[in-house]
C-alpha cells in the first residue's frame, strides 16, 4: 500500500514499483518503526492530537501489530514500498482506518527512516562489540598460556628482533580493543534522534521531539531538522569501524595462513575450524582465515559505496538515501559470522613452540642486541651498528650463529668485543632485556596481558 497518490491519476509503473520497493531489506527495521510509532503516538496525544482512548486505542493496535510481526503472522505484502508503508497497512487493519490513519501526522519517513536506521545500528555496535571482545579474549588467552614462548618478531616479513609469542598476539588485542573504542566513541555521536524532523523542516504540530527522543534510549534529539534527516556521516562513520574491525581481523587472518603453512609450521589448526580439499586428501586449509581476508574486501566495498553514494549530495533528504542501508546491513551481516569463527580459530590454535624457539635468532636477530651492548661499553652506536654488521658478516661467511663466533673472530671486528658480550647473545636474554614499558620483556607482557584482560572486561 501506498503513503501517497492523491495528487495521481494513475499508479506506479510497474518497473517503477520495482526499483522503489525496499521491505526486502528494511523489513528488519520493523520492531524499530513499532516502537518508535508507540512513542510518537504519546507525542501526538500529548500534543491534544490523540484523545486518552484514542491513544490506548493506537497503542494496543501497535502491539498488536509488534507481536504479528514477531510471530511472523504479518509481514510485508507484494504491494508495500516500504517497512513504514507496510506497517501503516497493518495498522489500518488492526485500528481501522479512522484511528490508524492518524499516526502519520507530525511525522515523514525521512525522518523515521533516518532515526530508525540509527537504532538498529546502535543495537548491531553493541552486538559487534561484543563479538570483537570474544576475539580479543581468545587472543589473551594463547597469551597467557604462552608466557614465556619466543618466536622471531619480523619487519618485512624478515626475521628482525626475538619477542615473546604473547606480545605479539598482544598487540592484534591491542587493536582490535581501539576498534571496541570506537564502537563506543560512535555511539555518543550516533545517539540523537531525528525524530520530530519531519520531512526536513520540523513539526507544526506542537510534538515533542525530545520526549521521543528520550523513549527511544537517544541522548537527545536533532538539533536541526535538514541535518536530521539528509546527514548520515552515522553511517558512514560506522561502515569505517566495522571495516576497520574486517581489516584488524584479515591482519590476524593474513598471519595465520602463514604460520600454518609447511615452511613456517608455527601453528596446526584445530579440524573444527580448518577445512579438506574435494581431490587432495591430504589437505587441510584455512578458510576461516581467508574468508577474514577476503571479506575484509567487501567491507571496505560497503565503506566506500556509501561514501561514493553521499559525494555531492544536495540536502535535505534525496532518495539516494535509500541506498544507505544495505552496505551496513551486509558489513554487519558478515562481520556476525566472521566473529564467532576467528574467536574459534584462535582459541584452537596449537602453537608449536619448540619450532618458534628454534627460530627465534635464526637470520642473526641478536645483532641489535650486540649493537646495543658495544653502545653500554661506550661505543658510539654508528660504530656499533657497524661492529654489529661485522659479526653477521664474519659469522655468515663461516655458516654459524653469532654466538658461536670465536674470541678472536669477535676482537677482530672491533677491540671492544670481549667475550663478555656473549652474555647478550641468547634470546631469553635479549628478550628480557628489553624491559621498557611497552617492550617485550616478560614482566612487560605480564603487564600488558593484566591491562588487557582488565579494559576487555570494562569495555
Ligand atoms: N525508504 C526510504 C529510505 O530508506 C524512506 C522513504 C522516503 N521516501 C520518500 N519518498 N521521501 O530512505
Amino acid at each position: 500500500m501506498a503513503l501517497w497518490g492523491g495528487r495521481f491519476a494513475s499508479g506506479p509503473a510497474d518497473a517503477l514499483a520495482a526499483l522503489s520497493k525496499s521491505t526486502q531489506f528494511d523489513w528488519r527495521l520493523a520492531p524499530y518503526d513499532l516502537r518508535a510509532s508507540m512513542a510518537h503516538a504519546r507525542v501526538l496525544a500529548r500534543a491534544g492530537l490523540l484523545t486518552d482512548d484514542e491513544l490506548a486505542g493506537m497503542l494496543d493496535a501497535l502491539a498488536k501489530l509488534a507481536a504479528d510481526v514477531e510471530s511472523g503472522a504479518f509481514g510485508p505484502a507484494p504491494d508495500d514500498e516500504d517497512v513504514h508503508s507496510a506497517l501503516e497497512r497493518g495498522l489500518i487493519e488492526r485500528a481501522g482506518p479512522e484511528l490508524g490513519g492518524k499516526l502519520r501526522a507530525g511525522r515523514s519517513r525521512n525522518d523515521q527512516v533516518a532515526t530508525l536506521f540509527r537504532m538498529w545500528l546502535r543495537d548491531a555496535a553493541g552486538r559487534v562489540g561484543t563479538g570483537v571482545l570474544d576475539v580479543v579474549d581468545a587472543l589473551v588467552a594463547q597469551a597467557g598460556a604462552h608466557p614465556d614462548a619466543p618466536m622471531p618478531g619480523r619487519t618485512h616479513l624478515q626475521h628482525a628482533q626475538p619477542v615473546l609469542l604473547a606480545h605479539h598476539l598482544a598487540a592484534h588485542a591491542h587493536a582490535l580493543l581501539r576498534d571496541v573504542d570506537r564502537l563506543r566513541d560512535w555511539d555518543r555521536r550516533a545517539a540523537v534522534s531525528p525524530y520530530g524532523s519531519g520531512a526536513l523542516a520540523g513539526s507544526s504540530l506542537g510534538l515533542d521531539p525530545e520526549a521521543v527522543a528520550a523513549e527511544l534510549g537517544f541522548d537527545s534529539s536533532s538539533a536541526n531538522s535538514i541535518d536530521g534527516t539528509a546527514s548520515r556521516d552515522f553511517a558512514a562513520e560506522a561502515a569505517f569501524v566495522l571495516a576497520m574491525v574486517a581489516v584488524d581481523l584479515s591482519r590476524i587472518a593474513e598471519e595465520v595462513i602463514l604460520w600454518a603453512t609447511a615452511e613456517f609450521g608455527y601453528v596446526t589448526l584445530d579440524d573444527a575450524f580448518s577445512t579438506g580439499s574435494s581431490i587432495m586428501p591430504q589437505k587441510k586449509n584455512p578458510d576461516v582465515a581467508e574468508l577474514a581476508r577476503g571479506k575484509a574486501g567487501r567491507l571496505i566495498g560497503n565503506l566506500s559505496g556509501l561514501l561514493a553514494t553521499l559525494k555531492g549530495l544536495p540536502l535535505a533528504y534525496n532518495r539516494d538515501l535509500q541506498e544507505d542501508k544495505e552496505p551496513l546491513f551486509d558489513s554487519v551481516e558478515q562481520l556476525e559470522l566472521l566473529l564467532p569463527a576467528v574467536a574459534g580459530m584462535v582459541a584452537t590454535l596449537t602453537f608449536h613452540t619448540d619450532r618458534l624457539a628454534e627460530l627465534a635468532p635464526a637470520g642473526f636477530t641478536l645483532a641489535t642486541d650486540v649493537a646495543e651492548w658495544l653502545v653500554r661499553q661506550g661505543v658510539p652506536f654508528r660504530v656499533a651498528h657497524e661492529a654489529a654488521g661485522g659479526c653477521v658478516r664474519a659469522a655468515e661467511a663461516r655458516g654459524v650463529g653469532l654466538a658461536d663466533l670465536t674470541d678472536a673472530e669477535l676482537a677482530a671486528v672491533h677491540p671492544s668485543l670481549t667475550p663478555d658480550v656473549r652474555a647478550v647473545l641468547t634470546v631469553a636474554g635479549s628478550i628480557a632485556s628489553r624491559a621498557a614499558r611497552g617492550g617485550t620483556a616478560g614482566v612487560r607482557v605480564a603487564e600488558q596481558l593484566a591491562d588487557l584482560r582488565a579494559t576487555a572486561a570494562t569495555a
